[in-house]
């Protein structure tokens, strides 16, 4: 045995642990994300009292770009995880095209409406530069996945998908932030500036670690 293979016992309980988790995510990452889509879509309520309270007045000045984000965010948000079901992949592929056109159009939208929105955001300069750098690594990452399917590289194209939605979910993550770490007392600009940047880096760095767990390669075929 050389030091880097697992004794023969460890490798069943790693792999039962390992199983275990990417159920549950298959679980959390949908629910969490159909949650923050449904509460964000109360935006298109128009009532200003639903809106972010610290931030009523600007959304109100800048509601065609909010709700062109809003509306981008929460289809992309719904439909992503949809493409990942590797059954659905493999028996509907134009359904998979469809959505996925869908989604990019969505997220094109997204980050349009987010980098109009920006700007005006919360606790400037760190805040809002946060959620530039979101929004353009989404924007790219998600070109990049497009650039790869049109070149039927199939493999390449799910490694940047996976990074566009691992972002995309930050929209999650930095609710569950917000969430966890309010609580404590910390200043609200400690709270949500750090969770400007934290979120959607913890979120690409989770995204980097299954990427390197998962199929080493996928053959290359025109999709
Ligand atoms: C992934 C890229 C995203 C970026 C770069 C981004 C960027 C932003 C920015 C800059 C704001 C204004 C923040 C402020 O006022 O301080 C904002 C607000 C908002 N975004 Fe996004 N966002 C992203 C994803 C999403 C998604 C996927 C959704 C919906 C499902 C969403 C829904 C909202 C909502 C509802 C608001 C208003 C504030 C609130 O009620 O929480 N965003 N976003």
């Amino acid at each position: 045995m050389t030091p880097h293979q697992p004794a023969a016992t460890e490798l069943p309980t790693a792999a039962r642990k390992s199983g275990a988790l990417q159920r549950a995510g298959r679980i959390a990452v949908p629910t969490l994300a159909l949650l923050v889509a449904a509460v964000s879509a109360r935006y298109f309520t128009l009532d200003p009292d639903t809106f972010l309270e610290d931030q009523r007045t600007v959304y109100l000045a800048h509601l065609a770009p909010l709700l062109l984000h809003v509306g981008g965010g929460v289809v992309a948000l719904s439909l992503g995880p949809l493409q990942f079901l590797p059954g659905l992949r493999a028996r509907r592929p134009a359904l998979h095209r469809w959505t996925g056109r869908t989604y990019v159009l969505a997220t094109a939208a997204l980050g349009v409406g987010g980098l109009l929105i920006a700007p005006h955001g919360l606790y400037p300069p760190f805040s809002p530069l946060g959620f530039v750098l979101l929004d353009v690594l989404t924007l790219t990452t998600t070109a990049l996945g497009v650039q790869h399917a049109r070149r039927g590289r199939t493999a390449a194209h799910r490694r940047w998908m996976v990074r566009s939605y691992a972002l995309m979910f930050t929209a999650v993550t930095f609710r569950l932030w917000l969430f966890l770490l309010t609580p404590t007392g910390l200043p609200a600009s400690v709270v949500y500036t750090s969770g400007a940047w934290a979120s959607w880096i913890v979120n690409l760095a989770v995204a980097e670690r299954l990427l390197r767990r998962g199929p080493a390669q996928e053959p290359l075929r025109r999709g």
